[in-house]
């Protein structure tokens, strides 16, 4: 009701600005918002720029780097490294960077050159390592890349927290995001985190990146920020990053006509103060306990999970044919949409992917539910998920 509210009463005082010429009470309002909830060093240290889709600040992310790279005299860094089973959103820039295989393929002569190195998950580490002895040869992939592409050619390295759509809600390793944090200082790459879904109380904390106190030097963010009332994202990046462009009297060189629309913003104010007052990044955090400790009984007792994973109220899971040796079903069973249809009849909707294995294989499925839940309200949404599993199961005759 509050939000519904703020977001009619900026309507009516105006609706639209030009934000090349103008700036308005609402965003400025929101930008100080955000800049004292950023994590680590960036809290009080760093501004905002108001977008309107996830892909837009992913997008404004990358740009923000290279304008950075370019105005402090290194213009030979442009390059951004990604991970492969990541998303970063759908626009053709962006979906080059993004490592997810079957929204790239029909794409792929369209994209610039971007280096993808493997990414953070244990239970198919691409190494056949095991977690801890295995050094997280995967986060030092990173050093092999940017030595191999030269350091002098990459601007940025960009990662979600906890993987989403790509993977099924898989958070990095403890102590990965450390490596990779020490290794773009040492090579002078900015690190980018992708907070579109991790961000805003989702996975249990403020930021997908408080749960390893490292801190990015840019976030791109949207979804939970207005939780779904408006379409609105934003990048946070460090103060003395605008500052060089700032000094060289050079504008962000980005922007679309409806940035930083006011009825977006005061929504997202709205937004953000319902989840301080309601305490839901707390409630994120329990009902996502209480999320996995059910699922690893549902997985203990169902033959085709072979995988739980996820932080907060993003958690999935992935199916498998034969939990020791890890075989995937046949793709054209399609175990991830028949799942996904077993649930909405009981009314549960749930979000398919594919891809774990090497970004095709491999039936994956993500679970978002609101950040509002109660304890009651996600029991029973395990009871349905449950449920689904089995007709699943009884589906492929398993019973
Ligand atoms: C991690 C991540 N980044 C970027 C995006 C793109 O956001 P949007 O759909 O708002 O463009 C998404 C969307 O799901 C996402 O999950």
């Amino acid at each position: 009701m509050e939000i519904h509210q703020a977001m009619t009463e900026q309507a009516m005082k105006f609706s639209f600005y030009p934000a090349h010429a103008f700036t308005n009470t609402a965003f400025l309002e929101l930008s100080d918002l955000v800049v004292s909830l950023a994590p680590g060093t960036l809290k009080n240290n760093s501004r905002v720029w108001v977008t309107c889709t996830g892909t837009d600040a992913t997008d404004d992310a990358v740009r923000l780097a290279r304008q950075y790279w370019v105005e402090k005299g290194q213009s030979s860094k442009y390059q951004v490294i990604s991970r492969w089973q990541a998303f970063h959103g759908n626009n053709i820039a962006v979906a080059g960077f993004s490592g997810l295989t079957g929204r790239r393929k029909i794409f792929q002569p369209m994209y610039i050159d971007s280096p993808h190195i493997p990414p953070a998950f244990c239970y198919r580490c691409p190494y056949e390592k095991t977690y801890p002895q295995c050094n997280l040869l995967c986060a030092r992939a990173l050093d092999t890349m940017i030595r191999q592409q030269g350091p002098e050619n990459v601007a940025a390295f960009i990662a979600e927290p906890v993987v989403g759509a790509a993977l099924g809600c898989v958070p990095a390793p403890d102590g990965y995001f450390q490596i990779i944090r020490e290794i773009c200082d040492r090579y002078q790459v900015l690190f980018i985190a992708d907070e579109v879904m991790t961000g805003w109380g989702r996975t249990g904390k403020m930021w997908g990146v408080d749960h390893w106190q490292v801190t990015p030097d840019i976030i791109a963010t949207a979804k939970g920020m207005t939780a779904g009332y408006t379409p609105l994202s934003a990048i946070i990046a460090r103060d003395d990053i605008w500052a060089v462009l700032q000094e060289n009297h050079s504008p962000f060189k980005a922007g679309h006509t409806l940035n930083a629309n006011a009825v977006s913003c005061a929504g997202a104010i709205a937004v953000i103060q319902y989840m301080q007052k309601n305490h839901l990044v707390e409630n994120a955090a329990a009902r996502g306990d209480q999320a996995l400790a059910r699922l690893q009984k549902i997985m203990d007792a169902r033959p085709t999970i072979g995988r739980i994973s996820g932080k907060g109220m993003m958690f999935g899971f992935e199916f498998v044919q034969d939990k020791s040796t890890k075989e995937h079903f046949p793709p054209n069973k399609k175990l991830s949409s028949m799942l996904e249809w077993a649930a909405f009849d009981r009314g549960l909707i749930t979000y398919p992917c594919t891809g774990s294995i090497d970004g095709v294989l491999g039936d994956m499925v993500l679970l978002a539910p609101p950040l509002v839940i109660t304890e009651q309200e996600m029991d029973t949404l395990l009871e349905i998920l449950d449920q689904s599993i089995d007709d699943v199961e009884k589906q492929l005759g398993l019973h």
